[in-house]
């Protein structure tokens, strides 16, 4: 979103006209800030066999999945869902990384049978892949390197106490089960965490994968995850991805020459690829002046925008009605949800007046894919601005949704 000729632009549509066309709340995702970001990491790695899987957990909409998929995007799933959202936006099994945790055993068969990649994180459905397949299908490891980065405890998942991947200290133990099976153990996978600014902890985290590598003979595939930093604020710290992928890539190579052969490096961001792209926008239904404080009460809350509860994260707001007033004054900006769901504490904004339209910025990744129906309310809709022209891509709900596979039983 940028102010240009005194209003604020996303690829050139004002963005109070995307408001009024499509309605609030509203989640809008710019195509162009989604290639930028596609481009900017592959820049990082120029002299390597790199694969971008789209981890898509944060943003599942299928008509960014296939602007993912026509940029060369392949894509990291959790679920059988996520994998049936991948095939709908076109992708072929074969393109799609399913990366569960502690999932039932049919899940992962389900993946198998459509040629996707398994990344197995515990011992148990390593045990049954190689009683089942034995070396007759592809697959790869999840590990847990004991290191700890991330923005915030709650999404940390390589530490010693995190439930993800095998604890590379049961190095043996995995090895025993490969051996037994003989096992098509194709690459290793880790991933640290989310909001890591810190290119050292990748070091970190891939020196551990790297030094158990060569215990693989078939090994094609180091996946190093996601977890890339991006700002939510200015000035904010954000991965040197330049610095990282010059880091990363000369212990990358050195790590297939000693193997003797030339490996993929994959990546799956999420946040990287879609956080910037991603604003909401919402309508001031109320100020509310109060004794110590000015709540401006929105037309969305935690139950479309649920980071800053969850994780007290940081979403920049701007008020896109009023972009240019030597008016600033500080405000509490909070939803409508029945339960304390506040956006901003003592955030400076321009004068906000009733019906003006916020914009919370940086809401691309994990902001729709963690919405629900509280308070019964429907999830906002999303538009995607491609070439210059504002799609629909996700109608507004209804009643109907709301009331959907709910049985009104006799009694
Ligand atoms: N790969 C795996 C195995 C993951 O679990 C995740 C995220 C990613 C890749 C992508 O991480 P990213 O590049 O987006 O940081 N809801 C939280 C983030 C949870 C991340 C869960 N796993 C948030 O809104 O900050």
């Amino acid at each position: 979103m940028q102010l240009k000729n005194h209003q604020y632009q996303i690829q050139s549509i004002p963005v109070l006209d995307i408001a009024h066309q499509f309605g609030t709340p509203l989640y809008v995702y710019d195509a162009d800030k989604i290639v930028e970001k596609i481009n900017q990491l592959r820049g990082a790695f120029p002299n390597i066999n790199l694969k971008i899987k789209f981890a898509c957990k944060a943003l599942t909409n299928i008509s960014i999945l296939k602007l993912m998929r026509l940029n060369g995007v392949e894509i990291d799933v959790v679920s059988p869902q996520e994998l049936q959202l991948a095939l709908h936006a076109g992708y072929e099994g074969k393109h799609v990384t399913f990366t569960p945790s502690g999932v039932s055993f049919d899940e992962i068969e389900t993946a198998v049978a459509v040629g996707s990649m398994v990344n197995l994180d515990n011992l148990l459905v390593l045990e049954k892949f190689g009683q089942l397949y034995g070396n007759s299908k592809p697959c790869m490891i999840r590990v847990k390197p004991n290191v700890a980065a991330g923005g915030n405890a709650k999404i940390m998942t390589a530490h010693e106490g995190s439930k993800f991947g095998i604890d590379i200290r049961q190095r043996a133990d995995i090895l025993r089960i490969v051996e037994k099976y003989n096992i098509n153990v194709v690459g290793l996978h880790q991933h640290t965490g989310s909001d890591i600014k810190e290119a050292e902890a990748f070091v970190r985290a891939a020196d551990v994968i790297f030094s158990f590598a060569t215990d693989f003979p078939n090994l094609q595939i180091i996946d190093l995850g996601g977890g890339f930093k991006v700002a939510y604020k200015e000035g904010d710290a954000t991965t040197d991805m330049q610095n990282l992928g010059k880091q990363l890539s000369e212990a990358f190579l050195s790590l297939s020459q000693k193997m003797g052969r030339e490996l993929q490096l994959w990546f799956e961001p999420g946040k990287f690829l879609v956080s910037e792209a991603g604003t909401l926008l919402v309508n001031a239904n109320v100020v509310k002046p109060s004794p110590n404080r000015t709540f401006v009460g929105v037309n969305s809350g935690l139950n479309h925008l649920i980071r800053p509860m969850m994780y007290d994260a940081y979403h920049h707001i701007v008020n896109v009605s009023n972009p240019e007033t030597t008016q600033a004054e500080t405000y509490d900006v909070v939803g409508y949800i029945c339960e304390t769901d506040t956006f901003a504490t003592d955030r400076v904004l321009n004068e906000v007046r009733e019906n003006d339209t916020l914009a919370l910025l940086n809401a691309g990744a994990y902001g729709f894919t963690m919405s629900s129906h509280y308070n019964s309310r429907f999830r906002p809709a999303e538009v995607l601005i491609y070439k210059g022209e504002a799609h629909l891509i996700r109608q507004r709900e209804t009643m109907e949704d709301i009331l959907k596979n709910q049985v009104l039983v006799s009694l």
